[in-house]
This record gives structure tokens, C-alpha cells and sequence, in this order.
């Protein structure tokens, strides 16, 4: 079985990197695939939090990487993350470890952070492995891009983290990626059809980034407050559509031709507005 790489960017901070890496990896288990979500973002690794596997973390990705320990044991396993189907390779915390081509003063080398993403992916045989990245591009972020297959480069709806997707789809390309996709994340659509705001509509989003789109994330307050730790999510009651966005991205990653708005009906309704 081969494995897919996807991950997750953007130069911007806080437009919903690890919201989408969490979000799709959860969607693509939850539909029966098995997926390795990875957290490379060494300046804020967050996913074991919003997990709630932080007291699980023993190993980290760099540890696999200097070989402290196999990729195995640093593994966060489905059991623990109780998604079946969804473990996750977690990165140390409070940016305690430095990621630089020169290995002076501790530092890991990108291409070692790299083969223990490999080696992690080898050792659970994973359809799927998600990595997640932090704010800004870098020679891990570069490295990265060229295990993927798949790269998403997310951008929330406003004009400074939609000018940080078009700088990064540029970056990328440059790269001689081909398979960069759009995710639009914390989508209004209130705001983009009142003309009194003048939000810019899908079809400029995806005009400006140069990237076609994958998916369209809305704003959803409940999200925020599951990643604050103020609500419990659950996977058992109706689907949010925020997760339904994320399912419906997590189809189209499958090969799925499903459309953007598949069960949303709040937008589905409205969408040749949207793409105005
Ligand atoms: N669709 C959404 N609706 C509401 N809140 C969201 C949505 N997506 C993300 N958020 C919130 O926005 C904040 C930033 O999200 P997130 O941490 O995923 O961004 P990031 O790009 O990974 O940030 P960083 O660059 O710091 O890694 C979080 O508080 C998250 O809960
Ligand atoms: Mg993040």
C-alpha cells in the first residue's frame, strides 16, 4: 500500500493550520482509513493538546530523529488518541528543540526531521500521513514539501493570510510541486454577501491564490471552543459544518468528486453568491 504524504501550510500564523491538519486526518480515519498525523510546527506543537494526549507524550518526532528511540515508541497509537485509525507523531514543546542545517548546539537537521516522519510511517504501514506545519517557510517546510504528494495551503477569509497563501503556492511551485490545493477557513459567508463589507468572494479567493480549491471551512464558534478545552468533542451527535467541510475535503483527497458545499446546506443554499 502506498502511502500518501499531504501537509498542511502557510506563511501565516493562526489561519487554521493545525485546525485543518487535526480536522482531515480526523475525517479521513473516522471514513476507515488509517492516518499518521504528524506535528512539525516546532515553534508551537499543538495537536497532542487538542488531542488531549499531552500526558501520553513520552517520545517526539525529535527524538526519532536522533535516534533516541524507534518511530514506534514515540508514537501517539489510535488507542490513545480514541479515533480509531488516527495516531499521531507529536513534536516537542515550547519550541525547545531547533531545526537548522547546521547541527551545532543540539540542532536537527530538516532532512533527519524528515526520515523520522519516513521511518514513523514506514513502522505503521499508514494509508494517509498528515503534516501539520508551523507559521512561515523554511528549510523544514521546503524539506517537507517534497515528501508530499499533496500540499494544502490554508488561508482564512481575509486579504493579509489570502496574500500569505498566494506568497506560499508561489514558494511551492517554485518547488516544482504540482499538487497545491486552496483551503478557505474560517469562511463568512454573512459578510461576503452583504455588500456593505465587501469580503472577497470564492472565485477571487482562489483567483489571488492561484491554487484550485479543496475545501471551504466556515467560521464555527463550537470549534473554537472544543481546541479551548471548554466543550468535549464527541463524534457520536450530528456533524457540525465545520467537520462536514472537513469530510467533504477528506473525500476529495480520497478521489471522491464530491462538491465543496456537499451537505451544507446553510451554503450549498447560498453558494452562486459566494462565488460571486
Ligand atoms: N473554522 C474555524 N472556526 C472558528 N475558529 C477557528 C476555525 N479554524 C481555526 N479556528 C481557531 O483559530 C485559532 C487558530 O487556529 P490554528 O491554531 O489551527 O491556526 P494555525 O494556523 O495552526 O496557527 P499557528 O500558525 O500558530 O500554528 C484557534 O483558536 C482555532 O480554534
Ligand atoms: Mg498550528
Amino acid at each position: 500500500m502506498e502511502t500518501k504524504f499531504i501537509m498542511i501550510s502557510s506563511s501565516k500564523g493562526g489561519v487554521g493550520k493545525s485546525t485543518a491538519a487535526l480536522g482531515i486526518s480526523t475525517r479521513l480515519a473516522l471514513l476507515g482509513e488509517s492516518v499518521l498525523l504528524c506535528d512539525l510546527d516546532f515553534g508551537n506543537a499543538c495537536l497532542d493538546i487538542l488531542l488531549g494526549v499531552e500526558d501520553r507524550v513520552l517520545y517526539t518526532v525529535s527524538d526519532v530523529a536522533k535516534k533516541n528511540c524507534r518511530a514506534k515508541d514515540a508514537v501517539i497509537t489510535e488507542n490513545e488518541t480514541n479515533i480509531n485509525g488516527l495516531a499521531l507523531l507529536p513534536c516537542p514543546a515550547g519550541a525547545t528543540v531547533k531545526v537548522a542545517e547546521d547541527e551545532a548546539d543540539g540542532a536537527i537537521s530538516p532532512k533527519a526531521v524528515i526520515e523520522a516522519v519516513k521511518a514513523a510511517a514506514e513502522e505503521l504501514h499508514c494509508r494517509y500521513v498528515v503534516i501539520d506545519t508551523g507559521a512561515g517557510v523554511s528549510a523544514l517546510t521546503d524539506e517537507a514539501a517534497q515528501l508530499a504528494h499533496t500540499i494544502l495551503v490554508v488561508a482564512s477569509h481575509n486579504p493579509i493570510s489570502l496574500r500569505a497563501a498566494e506568497g506560499t503556492v508561489a514558494r511551492f511551485s517554485k518547488l516544482g510541486k504540482r499538487d497545491i490545493r486552496l483551503v478557505i477557513n474560517s469562511f463568512e459567508a454573512k459578510s461576503t454577501i452583504n455588500k456593505k463589507y465587501q469580503r472577497k468572494g470564492l472565485l477571487d479567493i482562489i483567483d489571488l491564490s492561484r491554487a484550485p480549491l479543496v475545501g471551504v471551512v466556515p467560521y464555527d464558534y463550537g470549534l473554537l471552543l472544543s481546541h479551548e478545552g471548554l466543550v468535549l468533542k464527541t463524534f457520536s451527535g450530528e456533524m457540525s459544518d465545520a467537520d462536514k467541510a472537513f469530510h467533504n475535503i477528506a473525500l476529495r483527497l480520497m478521489g471522491e468528486d464530491v462538491p465543496v458545499f456537499n451537505g451544507i446546506k446553510k451554503l450549498r443554499r447560498k453558494r452562486v453568491q459566494l462565488y460571486k
